[in-house]
């Protein structure tokens, strides 16, 4: 006979969060929201990687490019670049990532003198950036004779066949600084000297790099910045149990930090396989698995090497799989069930396995909820595709600005692979996601400061300082549905435009 759960699956809304004993410790300033990436011994050993806010971006089309992989490491998360596009396209996409050094960057608009003013135009358009280096090859690398920055060139007033060594700012005009200048010395030079960039030359004077005033001022307002070891942005991947072989391989190569196994079902024998295949071939390689739900489908994954554990199956705010399959569970219980068995790991291996709460993330304050029930970071897919920064279409619909946002498993994104049942592949048979809008809510970095704020708010009421500690202490209800209308404003005529954004 089927198993029965005893208990019902519960979403995020349905809990609340009971105070704790708030000390002089527990200020938001004094809270640390970093979480670990892979598995640890923890107690011994510190995990290979962490975060410095413990939210990544969902690994969908509408959601995980370059362009919000660079603005959520900048803030101290990071994306899984989308997998439902050509490994070339991918690895495209993390070589840009990693090349947008914060920091001393690899020049990546070069000419040769001989370029002309449409070439700079050109290349302007393409790299979305003003600053061109004029080297004598037209290399990144070759001896600089000069630079173009849109101050050099007035196109009303000038032939677009004009030389670029006509109009460049030359060597001998430009301030440099020599190869092994520190980044703070070479900002103190940019301050010193009232210029944007800074080129450092080698001592045959090759072009090393270029800094940016702008990157140094963003830096300093943004002490979170997620980077390597060589002060580059970190980025993650997804990959699928098909093509791995092959895109594994490629991701490293271009640079990838970790890996992200996306499927909507993780308990499967082709996750099995393709951990296996990758921790024998790559050791070092982190790559995370899921999604489970429950502590059958943490263990299996566990057992095969995962190096972090994504739980949710149904509760993403395009997924229509409950509906269609019947399979899933309620977000938080999930959450729940699954740290359990976390903790249950580690008591009898020493091994700690960083989970991350995936999909149905709606209000701030279910952030706070997914850490308090034991995730130790989140994935988001609505949230960071309503932002500047998410690579779909901003358009104005009904008088009201939105985005679009569409499931991996709409007819739109077609990812096949997520939602592979082990058949011969290559199509998909039903849709599992719907292509929808979100409302627009401008910058990325803004709409995180405040979620931020929020949640370190809660952990301070909990008594928390750390995402560990949370996770120790919190004390949690079930709320009935009464008391859920009770929590926001009632019984009062309220003002139009009275309420912050939440
Ligand atoms: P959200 O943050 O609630 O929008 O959920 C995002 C998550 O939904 C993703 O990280 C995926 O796990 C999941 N997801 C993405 N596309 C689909 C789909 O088409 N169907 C079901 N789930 C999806």
């Amino acid at each position: 006979m089927a198993t029965i759960f005893e208990q019902e699956s519960r979403t995020f809304s349905e809990y609340l969060l009971v105070p704790n004993l708030t000390t002089e410790k527990n200020t938001p300033d004094q809270v640390d929201l970093s979480a670990p990436i892979c598995r640890f011994r923890k107690g011994e050993e510190e995990s290979k990687l962490k975060i410095n806010i413990p939210f990544v971006s969902a690994v969908m089309q509408a959601v995980s490019d370059d362009g919000m992989a660079i603005a959520l490491a900048r803030c101290g998360g990071m994306s899984f670049i989308f997998q439902s596009q050509s490994i070339e396209s991918q690895c495209e996409m993390i070589r840009k990532v990693k090349k947008y050094k914060a920091g001393i960057v690899a020049s990546d608009s070069n000419v040769s003198p001989d370029a002309t003013l449409e070439d700079i135009l050109k290349l302007r358009e393409e790299k979305e950036h003003g600053t061109v280096a004029v080297t004598e090859d037209g290399t990144a690398e070759g001896k600089l004779l000069g630079l173009v920055t849109t101050r050099d060139y007035r196109v009303s007033r000038m032939s677009l066949d004009e030389k670029v060594s006509t109009f460049m700012t030359p060597i001998e005009k430009l301030v440099t600084a020599p190869e092994g200048t520190t980044l703070k010395v070479a900002n103190d030079i940019i301050w010193d000297n009232k210029i944007n960039q800074l080129p450092i030359i080698d001592k045959d004077g090759r072009l090393v790099g270029l800094v940016f005033r702008k990157d140094y001022e963003f830096h300093k307002a943004n002490p979170y910045e997620l980077l390597d070891k060589d002060k580059k942005l970190i980025v993650g991947a997804g990959i699928n149990t098909r093509d791995y072989m092959e895109r594994v391989p490629a991701l490293i190569e271009a640079g990838a930090d970790a890996l992200c196994l996306d499927s909507s079902d993780g308990f499967s024998v082709w996750q099995q396989k393709a951990l296996e295949w990758i921790k024998s071939n790559y050791p070092d390689v982190i790559v995370g698995a899921g999604n489970v739900v429950d502590a059958e489908g943490f263990k299996f994954l566990a057992d095969c090497g995962a190096d972090f554990i994504k739980i949710g199956i149904g509760g993403g705010s395009i997924c229509i799989t409950r509906e269609q399959k019947g399979i899933g569970c309620g977000q938080a219980s999930a959450v729940l069930a699954v740290s359990e068995a976390r903790d249950k790991y580690f008591k009898e291996t020493g091994v700690y396995i960083p989970l991350c709460s995936d999909g149905g993330i709606v209000h701030d304050y279910h952030m706070a909820l997914a850490l308090a029930m034991g995730a130790d970071f989140m994935m988001l897919g609505r949230y960071f595709a309503r932002f500047d920064e998410s690579p779909t279409r901003k358009l104005l619909v009904g008088g009201s600005y939105v985005k679009e946002y569409w499931g991996e498993g709409s007819n739109r994104a077609r990812n096949w692979q997520r939602y592979d049942d082990g058949g011969k592949g290559g199509k998909m048979a039903f849709e599992e996601g719907v292509d929808s809008y979100v409302p627009y809510a401008g910058k990325l970095k803004d709409n995180l400061d405040t979620s931020i704020a929020k949640v370190k708010a809660t952990m301070c009421s909990c008594g928390s300082s750390s995402i560990e500690e949370f996770q120790e202490k919190a004390r949690l209800v079930v709320v009935s549905s009464t008391s859920i209308i009770e929590g926001g404003a009632h019984d009062v005529i309220q003002k139009e435009n009275d309420r912050t954004a939440r």
